[in-house]
């Protein structure tokens, strides 16, 4: 029998679209449930039975009881984070480590890759990424340098001499820093999360993962950050230390692209941003802040404000072109009602010329606009397309016009039921 194909969904923005929402709100239709890259930068929310969770490292797919979790291979761990998360959700361990599994093979971020996070943009000023100072940037810096500890180094017997080697080598870096901290502020923690993680099934799940879609078992690939956040793709430096594209779900899975079927790529209604990095859309306006409030767009990792502003639809087209999206899901639509005007970035003015294309490096571009006239009713109650008001429905016709891809769910709330299905 041939194996089955899984499906990839992502963020097409600057992360925080609403990915663990809807990772929840389609989880019955899946098997397995599978985080591929990223760490505890990311922030995924989800709400039922009127309480919100928050999950940073462990997949969305986590509150259904009869599937399966899998932390990647190319996902950066942090030890001191996943013991707060498994206890934060209010389930007995032993039901736990029957429905989440993690790869041996994923990096760990170590106390010392925090601070040195810390300690790098301390010394940027005004050059700042904005990270959110999990210590994902040097954890993967080790990966690649080819001197990361991993997941399963945790069960061998030299393993404190390996810790203790690491931390001698991010000591002399931290030399060259003028920035103060203390270690042992994490260091409890971070060992006291190594116990816990040592009570789950740490394999190599390329395998399971590979064994399953033999089965015919359906997987979905649950992206973290967004596109535009890529470590190749997004506007370099102002990114993240990943590769955040449907691509990634391959290299963080160990599952061929020819087994890819669906992308499902995740927009917000609008756009924000956390962190430094040119935002074409911007808006410094009262719109901004209509927008914040009314989306509460604030960090679900760091708390920090995001920045808000229009759609823009250059930023979209490159998305879906990078990660080959099949399907489009509009987030936050809700949050849109009562403005009256709404504005659609459709192309940049560019050195006196206009364009589709984000120029390679940074460079400011004036964004052109399209005019759309908005809506005043409330849709959050709202479960049927059909009931949307006649403008809502133009602005999703208007976008699925030009990135020529169908907008297949429209999520009007945060709970698991605000969402139309199409
Ligand atoms: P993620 O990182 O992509 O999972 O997104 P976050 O969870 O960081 O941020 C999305 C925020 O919007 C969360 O507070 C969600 O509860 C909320 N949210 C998701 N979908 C909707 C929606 O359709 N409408 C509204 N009003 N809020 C939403
Ligand atoms: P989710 O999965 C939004 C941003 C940070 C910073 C840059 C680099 O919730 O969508 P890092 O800590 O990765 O070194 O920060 O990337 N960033 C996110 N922004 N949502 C996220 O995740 C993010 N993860 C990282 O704000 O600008
Ligand atoms: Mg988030």
């Amino acid at each position: 029998m041939p194996k089955e194909k899984f499906d990839v969904l992502l963020g097409l923005q600057w992360g925080d679209e609403g990915k663990g929402k809807v990772v929840d709100a389609i989880s019955p239709r899946y098997d397995v449930i599978a985080r591929f890259q990223g760490g505890p930068n990311a922030g995924h929310s989800l709400e039922f039975n009127n309480v919100k969770h928050v999950l940073h490292l462990i997949p969305s797919g986590i509150f259904h009881e009869d599937k399966i979790n899998i932390i990647g291979n190319g996902v950066v761990l942090d030890p001191s984070v996943f013991k707060k998360e498994i206890e934060n959700l209010g389930a007995p361990v032993e039901e736990l480590v029957k429905r989440l599994i993690i790869s041996a093979k994923a990096n760990l971020i170590l106390p010392s890759h925090r601070i040195l996070d810390a300690a790098y943009e301390h010394s940027m000023g005004n050059t700042k990424i904005g990270s959110t100072l999990k210590g994902i940037g040097p954890a993967y810096t080790d990966k690649v340098a080819r001197k990361g500890m991993r997941v399963g180094d945790i069960l061998c017997d030299d393993f404190r001499e390996m810790y203790n080697t690491h931390l001698k080598e991010h000591f002399l870096l931290l030399k060259n820093y003028d920035y103060h901290f203390d270690l042992k502020e994490y260091e409890n923690g971070w060992f006291e999360g190594v116990e816990m993680l040592k009570k789950f099934r740490i394999i190599s799940t390329e395998y399971l993962l590979n064994d399953l879609l033999s089965q015919g078992k359906k997987l979905l690939a649950e992206g973290a950050q967004g596109t535009m956040l890529d470590i190749d793709f997004g506007s370099y430096p102002f990114v993240t230390s990943s590769n955040t594209i449907s691509a990634g779900a391959c290299t963080g899975l160990g599952i061929s692209p020819n087994l890819t079927g669906e992308v499902f790529g995740i927009f917000k209604a609008y756009c924000t941003r956390v962190g430094s990095g040119p935002f074409p859309t911007e808006l410094h306006d009262e719109t901004g802040n209509i927008l914040r409030n009314a989306g509460r767009e604030f960090g679900s990792t760091t708390g920090r404000p995001r920045r808000c502003g229009w759609l823009d639809i250059p930023a979209l087209k490159y998305s879906v072109m990078i990660n080959g999206v099949t399907q489009l899901f509009m987030m936050k639509s809700d949050v849109m009602s009562g403005l009256k005007k709404i504005k659609v970035c459709t192309s940049y003015l560019y050195q006196g010329k206009e364009t589709n294309e984000i120029p390679c490096t940074n460079e400011t571009v004036e964004p052109l606009y399209t005019d759309l006239e908005g809506w005043s009713q409330d849709v959050s109650g709202i479960t049927d397309y059909n009931q949307l008001p006649e403008n809502l429905k133009k602005y999703i016709k208007f976008i699925e016009d030009q990135t020529g891809i169908p907008i297949t769910i429209i999520s009007v709330g945060p709970d698991r039921k605000e969402t139309i299905f199409r």
